[in-house]
């Protein structure tokens, strides 16, 4: 392709997928399947790969979250990036400090001797990695799984406080072979609220917290953005490398010397107690700083017992994170409503009087159930006390009894449901809707969950043609989808005859699915992909789960108690059986191949799959995979042979490391499955 026709080529890509964008997001009614969606975006990205400067300004490529984290390759750490465990006390970090006295032999002999420890601000940014060879900086990965990163080298590069090329003032060695660095990134307070206040007035949507504004840059395709960001860099590790270095703030000081910003408010402590003053001291202080910190870290101060008392599987021994009360704030009960989930469970959730709790408005707090609010005792009307503690949803902490208005009462779950005023049941702590498929809520969805991508994949059937339908009464359960015609879609807003006659078509390509597809479509409680596809593998086809006994299901291997009581229920239900049957007789065939006669590449292997992948949905990949000979599970254990991780792979990459399991990426996967 000439560089003119490329030029073309990428204006009108931009174009289209703007034009799907809008029909996708503003008007739910998309045109074309996600799939060749991606494939548009995937070949905007490699134009724009191969000519940069052919990017626009606006490029749709550069706002895409998901899909396009793919872009940034997965590295390996220098070592692993392990973490800190979090306490909450001054107990329980006394006992950590006895654990560490009892570990170093310091208690005993003569003279018992405190230990020094170094208490640093814990910053609430984006772990990072950085790799110097020979002083100058090779490579930025983020944390990743801890063993593997993403490659971010672009992006920190725009950030100020990352030296480019290790000053001199720092010990020589670290200008000599490899050097790996670990800090944060993050976005001193001013600038975050900047950002804010300019998404704002574009009308979009502001950040939540400083730490997502500076993960959110650090992971921008674009570095120019990054770079427009300003993103602080603060170093207080050094994984490897640098020479010998004694202690934790020698080690601080080098950094310095090398030009990194280190904290100043860093202090040397003689004994566990003054460690715990400091970070009463630095408590007080958290709201002055420029920027975000949600604990005190304290470090043994000498490198060499740091060594001694190495770590555990993924967190350290000789360091632990103290960390600050979360933050509450007080605020009214205006109501307290009761939404009705997927399986019917009854949640009460109380909505507030809008309140700031560290930089987020909270209006809506869970209740959990009627033990909570019992213990609690929350009121409609009360004064509450609303806690946020990380990105957990918020939760009322307890309600402030002297400020109780007059004339409340305790608050109970209603006994019929709020959604279609059917019988509600009360299963251990939970309330739940006895009206299954006939109740709105969780018929509306099932109904979403039944059409998604992944189940049947029925394209133009966006969450509000399904209320709309719902509403209509047009569809009363899940096969009525089937019985739909054009005349009824005709009723519905936003549908005229070419987009009547496209959901006509895709409702009609849809009654052959896969069968694990069908399986998971049905929204049965515990059966995702995985599970569905070994229900696939062991039955064939449907009718034969009608006769499945519990037995039959508990000897699957991968399928546990829980999720064959869960199966067999489902099967056993008459409801559920009939609209099976009704499914059958409007024409939905689920189709199962049984093992295929490709190429058995991959007989032998028990394989894992993790984290996204680029050129084909994971159920996909599976199903290649296990045509191809492989059993495929869905946790990572010692039976397990191979893992295949994508961008995003998180705990099973880990423990893949671990178990000392082969692991390969999606290129590595394709070779080997015969695609180029
Ligand atoms: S030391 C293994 N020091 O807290 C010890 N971590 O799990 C390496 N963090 O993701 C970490 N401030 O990114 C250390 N002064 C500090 C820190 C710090 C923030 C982060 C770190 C990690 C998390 C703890």
């Amino acid at each position: 392709m000439t560089r003119p026709e490329a030029k073309k080529r990428v204006e009108q890509l931009a174009q289209e997928i703007r034009d799907h964008d809008v029909r996708y997001y503003a008007h739910d009614h998309p045109t074309i399947s996600d799939a060749a969606y991606d494939r548009l975006l995937r070949e905007l990205i490699e134009l724009e790969e191969r000519y940069p400067d052919l990017r626009a300004a606006d490029s749709p490529t550069l706002r895409v979250g998901g899909a396009l984290r793919a872009a940034f390759q997965k590295v390996p750490h220098v070592r692993p990036m392990l973490s800190l465990d979090s306490l909450m006390s001054s107990d329980e970090v006394r006992e950590f400090d006895a654990r560490v006295r009892k570990a170093l032999g310091t208690d005993e002999g003569l003279f018992a001797e405190a230990i020094t420890y170094v208490a640093e601000p814990k910053f609430d940014g984006l772990s990072i990695e950085l790799v110097y060879e020979d002083g100058v900086l090779a490579r930025a990965s983020t944390r990743g799984s801890g063993e593997l990163g993403e490659d971010v080298s672009e992006n920190v590069r725009t950030i100020r406080a990352v030296p480019l090329r290790l000053a001199d003032d720092g010990p020589a060695a670290g200008r000599r072979g490899v050097l790996s660095v670990r800090g944060e990134a993050l976005m001193p307070l001013p600038a975050f609220e900047a950002l804010n206040a300019s998404l704002i007035s574009a009308g979009e949507e502001p950040f939540a917290n400083a730490r997502n504004a500076a993960a959110g840059a650090v992971r921008q395709l674009d570095p120019s953005i990054t770079a427009s960001r300003k993103l602080d860099f603060y170093a207080y590790d050094i994984m490897s490398g640098g020479g010998v270095i004694a202690t934790q703030k020698e080690m601080l000081e080098a950094l310095g010397g090398w030009g990194f910003h280190v904290e100043k408010n860093v202090k040397r402590c003689a004994g566990i107690e003054q460690a715990i003053a400091f970070h009463a001291e630095l408590g007080g202080m958290r709201d002055a700083l420029r920027y975000e910190i949600d604990g005190v870290v304290f470090k043994l101060d000498r490198r060499d017992w740091q060594e001694a008392l190495g770590m555990r599987s993924r967190s350290v021994r000789w360091a632990v994170a103290f960390k600050f009360p979360p933050r509450v704030e007080v605020t009214k009960v205006l109501d307290i409503v009761v939404q009705v989930g997927r399986t019917g469970k009854l949640t009460p959730v109380a909505l507030l009087q809008p309140v700031d709790v560290s930089g987020v408005t909270v209006s809506r707090a869970t209740l959990h159930n009627q033990d909570e609010i019992d213990r609690k005792d929350v009121r409609i009307g009360d004064t509450v006390r609303v806690r946020r503690a990380g990105d957990v949803i918020p939760e009322v902490v307890e309600v402030m009894k002297d400020r109780r208005p007059r004339g409340t009462a305790p608050f109970e779950l209603p006994r019929k449901c709020p959604a279609c005023g059917g019988q509600v049941e009360r299963a251990g702590a939970y309330h739940l809707c006895t009206n299954g498929l006939s109740c709105p809520a969780q018929l509306e969805r099932h109904t979403t969950h039944f059409v998604s991508r992944g189940a049947m994949d029925i394209v133009g059937l966006g969450d509000r043609t399904v209320r709309q339908l719902l509403d209509k009464k047009l569809v009363r359960d899940l096969a009525d989808i089937y019985r739909l015609t054009a005349i009824d879609l005709s009723g519905l807003e936003g549908f005229a005859e070419k987009s009547i006659e496209n959901l006509m078509a895709a409702i009609e390509s849809s009654k052959r699915p896969r069968l694990d597809r069908f399986l998971f479509a049905l929204g049965i409680e515990h059966v995702g992909e995985t599970v569905a596809r070994l229900l696939a593998n062991q039955f064939g086809a449907v009718d034969p789960l009608f006769e499945a006994d519990l037995e039959d299901l508990q000897r699957i291997k991968g399928i546990g108690p829980e999720v064959a009581q869960s199966v067999f229920d489902f099967f056993r239900s008459a409801r559920n059986r009939r609209v099976l049957a009704r499914l059958k007789t409007a024409g939905v065939k689920p189709l199962h191949e049984r093992r295929s006669k490709a190429p058995q590449t991959f007989a032998g292997e028990t394989m894992v799959f993790t984290g996204t992948l680029d050129n084909m949905p994971r159920p996909e990949a599976q199903r290649r995979a296990e045509q191809a000979g492989a059993t495929i599970t869905a946790s990572v254990s010692k039976k397990v042979t191979l893992v295949v991780a994508g961008p995003g792979a998180g705990s099973k990459l880990g423990e893949a490391g671990r178990l000392g399991i082969r692991v390969i990426d999606e290129a590595a996967f394709l070779k080997r499955l015969g695609d180029s």
